[in-house]
């Protein structure tokens, strides 16, 4: 069975960004993932078989790409896990470069747990300024 604990990093970002671009472009090209992510269109092409392989997308030469129940669920995940890390240290007032580079790497770790722990904290932090004031603070210092 393919579980999220299962889910190689290498295939959450595919997901990540394949459902990225369908929500901005309304579409996926091989040619735009392999330039999001930096990589050939031959090994792009390579992957797309193997999530294919796998039920995580529908590929046709085409007709282009969709992904499936499975891979869509696997692709808000991975969303999910990055929005709520990157509002936490958004609101500890990193630098936004930072936070995405530190995020990219978090998110394919993290755990359920250790996620609702975050949200809570966050949750929190939001409803107490001079708190997270405080703490900004001693961050600046550090
Ligand atoms: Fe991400």
């Amino acid at each position: 069975m393919l579980t999220e604990r299962h889910t190689s990093a290498a295939v959450e970002d595919y997901l990540e960004r394949i459902l990225e671009l369908i929500n901005t472009k309304g579409y996926a090209r091989v040619v735009d993932i392999a330039q999001s992510l930096k990589i050939s269109q031959a090994s792009v092409t390579n992957m797309i078989q193997r999530l294919d392989a796998e039920g995580l997308l529908k590929y046709e030469k085409y007709r282009g790409l969709a992904l499936t129940t499975a891979g869509e669920a696997l692709a808000l995940n991975i969303t999910r896990r990055h929005q709520l890390l990157t509002d936490f240290l958004k609101l500890l007032g990193l630098d936004e470069e930072v936070i995405y580079h530190d995020v990219e790497g978090m998110e394919h770790h993290i755990s359920p747990p250790t996620l609702r722990a975050i949200e809570a904290l966050t949750q929190q932090l939001q409803r107490q300024p001079a708190l997270l004031a405080k703490v900004r603070k001693q961050t600046d210092e550090n």
